[in-house]
């Protein structure tokens, strides 16, 4: 699904676009609002990119055209974090993301090589406990299904961070023969990232039954593998809700033959943040919602 450059960098479709835009939207937004709180109770507040990139990947229909990758859209957020911490587990990307050190000197940038599942857990988790009084935006972005259920449960634990992650539900779905249930090993896969397996029995229901137990609307022209996406969509936003006290609605977004790839969405400790989240998204109607 992925090209790449010369230089090794992303080669990306007008959906990572989307992306990155209500991403940047997001930031200017909640860095606002984190900036007022350090006048009374906040200490500092981080952004965290999990699966930072290739910092400038290309435009797929005019490689000429660079696009700032997420770790840009953070630095150039104003008012600025007081820390980035950047997170991939390519050598080839490290490399190109210690280069921002030096087009931003005067930000404190960590950088890490790994997978982000260790290292958010075993590096970046234990600097921002509850009583530090610190509170961290933390991107997650993979390609597929890199991010372990545990890490979602450790970054909800701390009550500090809140996370905006797009979940692959073309991952998942590559897990879901058309006409039998999973064997044991895609189940293994699907239970890592989602964290249970026990509601897969409901997608091998006639897609009749699916819709209608679904949506309050069905629309008849969905098909099933959409139907598959938006119902897998919503089961993440409904796993997420159980570990943080708010989830937005989830926005899917297509490629340019309007397949399912990616849900994305905001999980919270605060109200406040969801709505904004959802008001944004909102503003982007061709992106299909799912509340
Ligand atoms: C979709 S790209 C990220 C794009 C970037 N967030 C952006 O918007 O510009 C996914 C990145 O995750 C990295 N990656 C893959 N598996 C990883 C893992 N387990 N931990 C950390 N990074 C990983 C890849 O090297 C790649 O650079």
């Amino acid at each position: 699904m992925s090209r790449f450059g010369s230089e090794g960098e992303d080669i990306i479709g007008k959906w990572s676009e989307d992306k990155l835009a209500l991403l940047a939207k997001y930031l200017k937004a909640y860095s606002v609002i984190m900036n007022d709180q350090k006048k009374s109770w906040l200490r500092e507040y981080y952004y965290i990119d999990a699966f930072a990139g290739s910092v400038r990947p290309r435009a797929k229909e005019d490689e000429q055209r660079y696009i700032d990758g997420s770790p840009l859209r953070a630095l150039q957020t104003e008012p600025k974090f007081d820390a980035y911490f950047f997170i991939d587990v390519s050598s080839r990307r490290i490399e190109r993301i210690e280069m921002l050190r030096e087009d931003f000197p005067h930000s404190r940038i960590e950088i890490y090589e790994g997978n982000c599942n260790n290292v958010l857990r075993d590096n970046i988790i234990p600097q921002i406990p509850y009583a530090s009084k610190k509170r961290a935006f933390v991107f997650l972005d993979p390609y597929g299904l890199q991010v372990d259920w545990e890490t979602i449960q450790d970054l909800a634990n701390t009550k500090t961070c809140d996370i905006f992650i797009n979940f692959s539900v073309m991952g998942v779905t590559r897990l879901l023969p058309k006409d039998q249930p999973p064997q044991s090993e895609a189940l293994e896969q699907i239970s890592k990232v989602m964290g249970s397996t026990d509601w897969i029995n409901q997608i091998y229901q006639p897609p009749a039954q699916v819709q209608l137990s679904l949506f309050e609307n069905p629309e008849p022209t969905l098909s099933r593998e959409t139907i598959r996406a938006e119902w897998l969509a919503s089961l993440y936003t409904e796993h997420l809700s159980s570990l943080f006290p708010h989830v937005s609605k989830a926005v899917l977004m297509k490629n340019s033959t309007n397949s399912a790839l990616y849900a994305l969405c905001l999980a919270s400790h605060n109200q406040t943040a969801v709505k904004i989240t959802n008001d944004i998204f909102n503003r982007y109607e061709h992106l299909s919602q799912i509340s």
